[in-house]
């Protein structure tokens, strides 16, 4: 069998950016497929045929798909057979190295501009479940990391390039769309772990602290900090970072457009009225050139130009939700529009907040993007 051409996982997030990615042939089972697929930051035309009828059609399917186009299955090995014979036909196309699993490992480190002097700052986008994380730190001296994904090693070797030391790892609620690999990431760097207590419940099987509003948090010197701040409304206990007219994490309480989804925890209309408080009370009296930085995205239109989901206090309050006064116009606008949560979420949030399962049910739950924002968009 001669050499297949591949591209690796972060090749392809760059290549779909720049558009030079023709066409995407998915050949995983339909399930699979329907769960989630590979997104860049731009739209790619993508098509799912499962291997099986792939091969059958091999034929057809040559001409129908432009040259380069890359194909894409479970571990990469399915495909590597279909590009072969797909070069029998004539036709040349390249193969999405490790597949999928490698592609739901991808994360991409995005440099934040405007940070004061002596503070780095960067933004980790996970592409296969729209999720972000964030390291603040200075060079040579401490980090902190933000709701890290479940594997370390994307934030170790960042630390290591810029000989940081982590010190604090925080996540900003009780996550129940990924696992987190805040008490992991802690434990292997010698870190402390915070989680708000309100979300996780005072039982929680590894060394943790809670964030008191107002605390302060060094980003990564002790001459610039943040300060802890509680924004409830998708969780009772979100705790996100506030550093005053530079950022603001919004965690999942309010995201580029839209606002984080209220119900996950049984009790959507008690924190649609938090969120309301949050919004009014907490947000709208800062700086409108605060930049505000996400925990999720949900489609591509709310990466910006600049790669960076992002964008200023001003520009969220310019959607007719983010200023409806009335407290119960707000919840209903927001509870009414609800979609059902995926089965899966409880799971995750118990898992996040110390239940051991397996490592393939862990596999599992991690499948698919992000379902965390309210249907209700405001951009
Ligand atoms: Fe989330």
């Amino acid at each position: 069998m001669s050499e297949v051409t591949s591209i690796s996982a972060a090749d392809l997030y760059a290549e779909i950016g720049r558009g030079s990615v023709p066409y995407i042939l998915d050949v995983r089972n339909q399930d699979e497929f329907a769960a989630w697929q590979v997104e860049g930051p731009a739209p790619v035309a993508t098509k799912n045929v499962p291997i099986w009828l792939a091969v059958e059609d091999v034929e057809n399917l040559a001409q129908e798909i432009p040259e380069n186009s890359v194909v894409v299955c479970a571990h990469g090995n399915g495909s590597a057979m279909l590009i072969e014979m797909l070069k029998d036909e004539g036709r040349h196309v390249r193969n999405l190295e490790g597949g999928t699993a490698a592609w739901a490992e991808l994360v991409i480190p995005k440099e934040l501009p405007g940070m004061p002097d002596g503070v780095l700052g960067w933004q980790i986008q996970r592409p296969s479940k729209a999720c972000i994380s964030y390291v603040f730190g200075s060079d040579g001296g401490n980090a902190v990391v933000v709701d890290p994904a479940r594997f370390p090693e994307p934030y170790e070797s960042l630390a290591a390039a810029h000989s940081m030391t982590i010190t604090h790892v925080l996540d900003t609620h009780v996550h129940a769309d990924h696992i987190s690999g805040g008490p992991d990431l802690a434990m292997r760097t010698g870190a402390s772990y915070h989680l708000p207590v309100e979300d996780a419940g005072p039982k929680v099987p590894w060394p943790n602290e809670p964030l008191a509003d107002g605390q302060e948090i060094d980003l990564g010197t002790t001459k610039v900090h943040a300060f802890a701040i509680k924004m409830p409304g998708h969780t009772p206990g979100t705790t996100c970072l506030h550093l005053p007219g530079v950022f603001l994490l919004t965690g999942d309480t309010v995201f580029v457009r839209g606002v984080g989804r209220p119900d996950l925890t049984g009790k959507a209309d008690e924190l649609a009225k938090e969120l309301f408080h949050t919004v009014h009370d907490r947000l709208q009296p800062l700086d409108p050139n605060t930049m505000i930085l996400p925990a999720h995205w949900s489609t591509e239109a709310e990466i910006g130009a600049d790669g960076l989901v992002a964008t200023t206090l001003a520009h969220i309050f310019e959607s007719t939700l983010m200023n409806e006064d009335d407290m119960e116009t707000f919840v209903q606008e927001i509870v009414g529009t609800l979609p059902s949560a995926p089965d899966t979420y409880d799971t995750i949030r118990a898992v996040n907040a110390g239940k051991v399962v397996s490592a393939e049910e862990i596999e599992f739950l991690e499948i698919g993007k992000n379902q965390c924002a309210a249907s209700t968009t405001v951009g």
